[in-house]
């Protein structure tokens, strides 16, 4: 009933140059994936980005949204800019903006409601830090997250969720399948007391944090995991691995 979704996240990495290597030769190796594919990277790439995956699967997303459609806010860029190079997704309130760039629940609900009247679809990631799973407070955190970045939202099957660990992003740790699945359950569970649970079984939550080649199988055997938002191996040609985890 959900389609399986695969994305990268570039955050910040590659250039023109290695970036369209890589499409180019990532094409070939995605085109009968049984799953959406897209790719969001840095925003100054995304018009070469674009062309390169042209008539391709791969579709083409950002890292991040503002919620004005103009004006003084140096270094943001909204949704305008965004979709006319095309753009399908924007990544919001990853949790290295929110580590390193302050962004709050209430940045990533204001992001979330202009992507999606702009036309976006938002991937909302939440996560837990380590401190806050060994101290038993994940589920209060996640309720935050939930509560305050989704606040307002009118159809939730239009938001693609990532649950993301954060002590498990870039550090080789993966939750292991129990504990990726049992979250995200969780997070299903709790998207439908905010909605509806009708709405909750459609929307689209990926797992994400060390996700790679060899792990990829497992999780994405798990019932609620519908997908992968991939850092590090998204940079390499693992990233069509992981796209064809069901073959
Ligand atoms: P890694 O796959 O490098 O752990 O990064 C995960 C992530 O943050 C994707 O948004």
């Amino acid at each position: 009933m959900r389609t399986p979704f695969i994305a990268g996240n570039w955050k910040m990495n590659m250039t023109a140059e290695s970036g369209k290597k890589l499409i180019e030769e990532l094409k070939p190796l995605v085109k009968d994936a049984n799953c959406k594919v897209a790719l969001c990277v840095p925003a100054i790439l995304i018009p070469a980005m674009t062309e390169a995956a042209k008539g391709s699967n791969i579709e083409i997303g950002a890292e991040n949204v503002h919620w004005a459609e103009k004006g003084a806010y140096t270094g943001e860029i909204s949704c305008t800019m965004l979709k006319e190079y095309g753009v399908k997704y924007a990544i919001i309130g990853h949790s290295e903006r929110r580590q390193y760039f302050g962004e709050t629940d209430e940045g990533v609900n204001k992001r979330t409601l202009a992507a999606l009247a702009g036309g976006i679809t938002p991937i909302v990631c939440v996560g837990e830090t380590l401190e806050e799973r060994e101290s038993g407070v994940t589920e209060k955190v996640l309720d935050r997250q939930l509560e305050v970045g989704l606040k307002g939202i009118k159809d939730i099957t239009n938001v693609v969720i990532a649950y993301e660990p954060v002590w498990a992003i870039g550090t080789g740790k993966t939750a292991t399948d129990e504990q990726a699945q049992e979250t995200i359950a969780y997070i299903r569970k709790k998207i439908g007391e905010i909605f509806c649970p009708k709405c909750a079984e459609k929307v689209i939550i990926q797992y994400g944090g060390s996700m790679n080649a060899a792990n990829c199988k497992g999780l994405m055997a798990q019932p609620d995991i519908d997908g992968g938002l991939i850092g590090g191996a998204s940079l390499k040609l693992d990233f069509a691995t992981i796209v064809n985890y069901d073959k």
